[in-house]
């Protein structure tokens, strides 16, 4: 892990209320896989936590992040122009692990989708069928790197761009045919909870990891505002025993 002072490359809007960031991180900061995470600066000195982010594309020493417009930190961080420098701490967390499978369904809501991007891109030799739900034709985004995938499914809750309905409903309609050996998966937590249920409804044994959402303190295991419970009852950091678990492994 490593805190580095990076230098903006890029920050514009892919979609509504969506900006990607890029970012020259000043050397390697190792491997950097899907689902893992960053903690970073926003450029208002007055917020003192970091935002995290999902790692989205890595090429060389340039990484972006999406982020959708929601509070303070990340409103300040659609100011960031190139040439500025934040602070990231990176990487972060564990990652989606696709050695050993074949063929993996990949299962995206909202935001969700950016750090299954970069599973996708980092697995090449994976046949991956996506399933990308959004709110509406505006929040739609970054089709092309979903696009890498074997075949892509998108839906919108309003029906405006692809089919109408969700992701884990168009997933489900055709979970039979696809026959995946894993299913990776982010979004809000009520879609992982109905991905869940659904699963267990229809004894769907196929391994199925998920990346959580928790909001964050300090991104690396020390301050306890992250954690979830895990099936046995005890206690999961998400910042630091995932954000990725197996779905079965944590209440959701
Ligand atoms: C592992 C992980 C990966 C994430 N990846 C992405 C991503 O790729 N794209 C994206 O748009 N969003 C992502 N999020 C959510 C993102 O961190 C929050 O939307 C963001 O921190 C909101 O900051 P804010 O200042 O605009 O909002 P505010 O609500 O003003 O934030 C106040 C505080 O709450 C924290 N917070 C608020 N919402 C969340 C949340 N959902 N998760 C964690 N902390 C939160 C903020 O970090 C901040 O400390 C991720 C969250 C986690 C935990
Ligand atoms: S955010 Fe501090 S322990 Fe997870």
């Amino acid at each position: 892990m490593k805190d580095l002072l990076c230098t903006v490359r890029d920050n514009r809007p892919v979609a509504e209320n969506i900006y990607m960031i890029t970012l020259t991180l000043p050397g390697s900061a190792g491997a950097l896989h899907g689902g893992q995470f960053v903690n970073l600066a926003t450029g208002d000195n007055s917020l003192l936590l970091r935002r995290p982010l999902g790692v989205c594309l890595v090429e060389g020493n340039d990484v972006s992040l999406c982020y959708q417009v929601k509070g303070r930190g990340t409103q300040t961080l659609t100011k960031a122009k190139v040439g500025d420098e934040l602070k990231m701490l990176l990487p972060l967390g564990n990652y989606f692990d696709l050695s050993g499978y074949k063929k993996v369904a990949v299962v995206g809501g909202g935001v969700g989708i950016f750090p299954l991007i970069a599973a996708i891109r980092e697995n090449s030799g994976v046949e991956f069928h996506t399933y990308a739900g959004f709110r509406n034709a505006a929040a739609v985004c970054l089709l092309d790197e979903l696009g890498k995938s074997k075949t892509l499914t998108v839906t919108t809750d309003d029906g405006s761009y692809g089919a109408k309905g969700n992701a884990v409903d168009a997933f489900l309609t055709d979970e039979k045919n696809i026959n995946a050996d894993a299913i990776i998966a982010c979004g809000p937590p009520v879609m992982l909870k109905i991905l869940k249920a659904k699963l267990t409804e229809r004894s769907i044994q196929t391994p199925c990891f998920v990346s959580l959402e928790e909001r964050m303190g300090c991104g690396m295991g020390a301050c306890l505002v992250c954690v979830c419970k895990s099936a046995d009852g005890k206690n999961a950091r998400v910042c630091k025993d995932g954000p990725v678990f197996e779905i079965n492994s944590v209440e959701l």
